[in-house]
């Protein structure tokens, strides 16, 4: 027998990946015509009893906007890699996967620019009342001129304060101070050597310390992901300690507030608006003040919805979720410590 007759030609192993939100068809079509793929969207009580039994033999799992938990993750025996369709890793048990040695994928850098256009248009539209006069067009109450009980703020020249400066406070902070003049406050852990990675805002976003932060902002936008060191952290001391007048925009995640507290600012403090496009529990809840609040601006957590980035984002969860079961380095992996 010659040597090469005795090599084995192998193909690449056929791996079972569950898909737990739906992607778009190219991308089912790149992990189909690898794997065995299951679709099951456990939140829709119809696939829930597929989901499960697709759980237990999945070596991939791709989604987002669900909990992937301590329990869940104890039901998938074989769980190779998990590629979330999203930049935030809050719905993941992340010690569980380090534990696992589980690799975790997920979407940064894609979504920055449209998250900042999210964010943009809750400044103005609480800044200058858009959804509020809209409905008085709408609602035939546009009889005469309005008044100045109906007049807005300016966004152009006022300061805006960022919790939070990773690559969508950047973002956001370009727009602000390249488009609008406004000058940029941020606090975050440690100062962001701005020349090394945002050049274009040398001179324009200076890193203060929270209570100057709070006491200079007009808008103060919060950019923060979610951890146990963050959650909650905006509450009745922030919200007392920002500037009479000041607009309050949640771009980050919404367990990062205290809704009791937001709202007692609005209703007993000086906080003149709120624009939220997140918020504790979603879908947030019928029974939500926030949903029908006069001054609060709610958006169903739209910060990447736009037809390419939310394309872009799971472009890049399948290409890192199929790098992982190849064995490769994900091209976005979370915890790389595994990869
Ligand atoms: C994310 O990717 O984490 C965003 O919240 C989605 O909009």
């Amino acid at each position: 027998m010659s040597a090469s007759a005795s090599v084995v030609e192998r193909k690449p192993e056929r791996k079972k990946v569950l898909v737990f939100r739906e992607l778009p068809p190219d991308q089912l079509a790149r992990l189909q015509a690898l794997h065995d793929v299951t679709v099951a969207n456990p939140r829709k009580p119809e696939e829930r009893a597929l989901f499960d039994s697709a759980l237990g033999q999945a070596q991939g799992l791709i989604g987002s906007s669900y909990p992937v938990d301590a329990a869940l993750l104890a039901r998938a025996p074989r769980l190779e890699v998990v590629s979330s369709v999203s930049v935030g890793v809050d719905n993941y048990a992340l010690d569980a996967l380090q534990a696992r040695g589980i690799v975790l994928c997920h979407t940064p850098g894609v979504l920055d620019e449209t998250v900042a256009d999210t964010v943009f248009a809750l400044l103005m539209a609480t800044s200058r009342r858009v959804v509020e006069l809209a409905q008085l067009v709408r609602e035939g109450r546009w009889t005469r001129n309005i008044g100045e009980d109906l007049f807005g703020s300016d966004v152009h020249g006022k300061t805006l304060g960022l919790l939070g400066f990773g690559r969508i406070g950047q973002a956001i902070a370009r727009r602000a101070a390249l488009g609008f003049g406004m000058p940029v406050v941020y606090h975050a852990r440690r100062p962001v050597d701005l020349a090394a990675t945002a050049p274009e805002l040398v001179g324009k976003a200076a890193h203060v310390p929270l209570a100057e932060l709070l006491a200079r902002s007009d808008f103060v936008v919060a950019m923060l992901p979610l951890s146990g060191s963050t959650r909650g952290l905006v509450n009745a001391d922030v919200f007392a300690a920002m500037k009479p007048g000041a607009i309050f925009i949640n771009g980050g995640r919404g367990a990062t507030v205290v809704e009791q507290d937001l709202l007692h600012a609005l209703d007993h403090g000086t906080l003149r608006a709120a624009g939220l496009d997140v918020f504790a529990t979603e879908p947030l809840p019928l029974d939500s003040p926030l949903r029908t609040h006069p001054r609060v601006t709610p958006l169903p957590h739209i910060g990447s919805a736009t037809h390419g980035t939310r394309h872009a984002m799971a472009l890049l969860a399948t290409t890192s979720l199929l790098q992982a079961l190849a064995g490769e380095r994900p091209a976005a992996v979370y915890n790389a410590a595994q990869a």
